[in-house]
C-alpha cells in the first residue's frame, strides 16, 4: 500500500472495514469441488485480510461469516461451515496471538450447543489483551441485532434513543464500519451492519472472496479516500 494512504489510516481516516465475504460457491463450483471447500478456502483467505487489514494500520475488522439467513442453506453445507468454525475455535488463540487481534462474535448465541458457547467465550477473553478488533458475525442478523439492543435497553430500565440502542449493539467496542466491501459482485447488505451502515461507504468487487489478496484491499481503501464523505452536511461544513 502507498505511502500515503497509509498516513491517512495512520491519522484515523479509515478505522473500520466490514467484508461481505461472498463467492465462495462460485469459486468452488469453477473449481469441481464441493461448496464447503469453497468456504474452507474462503475461510483461509479471512485471516489472511484480517492480518493484512492489521498490518496497514486498521485497527476494526467485520467480516460476514454466517447470517441468520444462512440456515436455509443444504445440511450438507451448514454442516461444513459449522465444522470450519469449530475448527477456528480451537486453533485460532495462537494466530489471534501472534497478530495481536481481539476477537469478538457477533450474533445470537443461543442456538449453539454450550461447548460451542463456551470455546467462544474463551477465544474472546484470551484474546481481550489486544485493542485491534475483529468481529466475526455468526449467526448475525441486522434487524435481530437491532431487537436484541433494544431489548437490552429496556431490560436494562434504559429509555430507547440512538446512544442507549447504540451501547447494547454486538459492535458495541467498534465504531461504525467506514468502509463496506462487498464481493463476487452482488450490491446488497443482506441483513449486514443495518444500523451501523447508516453512512458507510460501499464497495463492490467483481473478485470473488477466495480470491481476495491484499491489492484488492488496496483498491477498495484508494475507492474510498476518492470518496468525499459529508454526513449529511454540505461539503466543507
Ligand atoms: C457467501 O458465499 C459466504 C458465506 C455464506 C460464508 C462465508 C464464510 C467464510 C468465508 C468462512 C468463515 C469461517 C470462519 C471460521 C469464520 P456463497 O457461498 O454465498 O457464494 P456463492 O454466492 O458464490 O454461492
Amino acid at each position: 500500500m502507498e505511502e500515503k494512504m497509509l498516513a491517512r489510516i495512520a491519522a484515523g481516516e479509515l478505522r473500520h472495514i466490514a467484508f461481505i465475504m461472498d463467492g465462495n460457491g462460485r469459486w468452488a463450483k469453477a473449481r469441481g469441488l464441493s461448496r464447503g471447500e469453497g468456504h474452507r478456502k474462503g475461510a483461509q483467505v479471512f485471516e489472511d485480510i484480517a492480518e493484512y487489514c492489521g498490518n496497514i494500520g486498521i485497527r476494526h475488522v467485520t467480516v460476514y461469516a454466517f447470517s441468520t439467513e444462512n440456515w436455509k442453506r443444504p445440511p450438507a453445507e451448514i454442516k461444513a461451515l459449522m465444522r470450519l468454525f469449530s475448527h477456528y475455535l480451537d486453533t485460532a488463540a495462537q494466530r489471534l496471538a501472534e497478530k495481536k487481534l481481539r476477537v469478538i462474535f457477533l450474533g445470537d448465541r443461543g442456538v449453539f450447543s454450550k461447548s460451542v458457547r463456551k470455546r467462544m467465550e474463551a477465544l474472546e477473553e484470551k484474546s481481550a489483551v489486544y485493542d485491534r478488533i475483529l468481529n466475526i458475525a455468526f449467526n448475525y442478523g441486522g434487524r435481530a441485532e437491532i431487537v436484541h439492543a433494544c431489548q437490552a435497553a429496556l431490560a436494562a430500565g434504559e429509555e430507547i434513543s440512538e446512544a442507549t440502542l447504540g451501547a447494547h449493539l454486538y459492535t458495541r467496542l467498534s465504531p461504525d464500519p467506514d468502509l463496506i466491501v462487498r464481493t463476487a459482485g452482488e450490491m446488497r447488505l443482506s441483513n449486514f451492519l443495518l444500523w451501523q451502515a447508516a453512512y458507510a461507504e460501499f464497495y463492490a468487487t467483481d473478485t470473488l472472496w477466495p480470491d481476495m489478496t491484499p491489492a484488492d484491499v488496496d483498491k477498495a481503501c484508494a475507492a474510498y479516500f476518492s470518496r468525499k464523505r459529508n454526513f449529511g452536511a454540505l461539503p466543507g461544513e
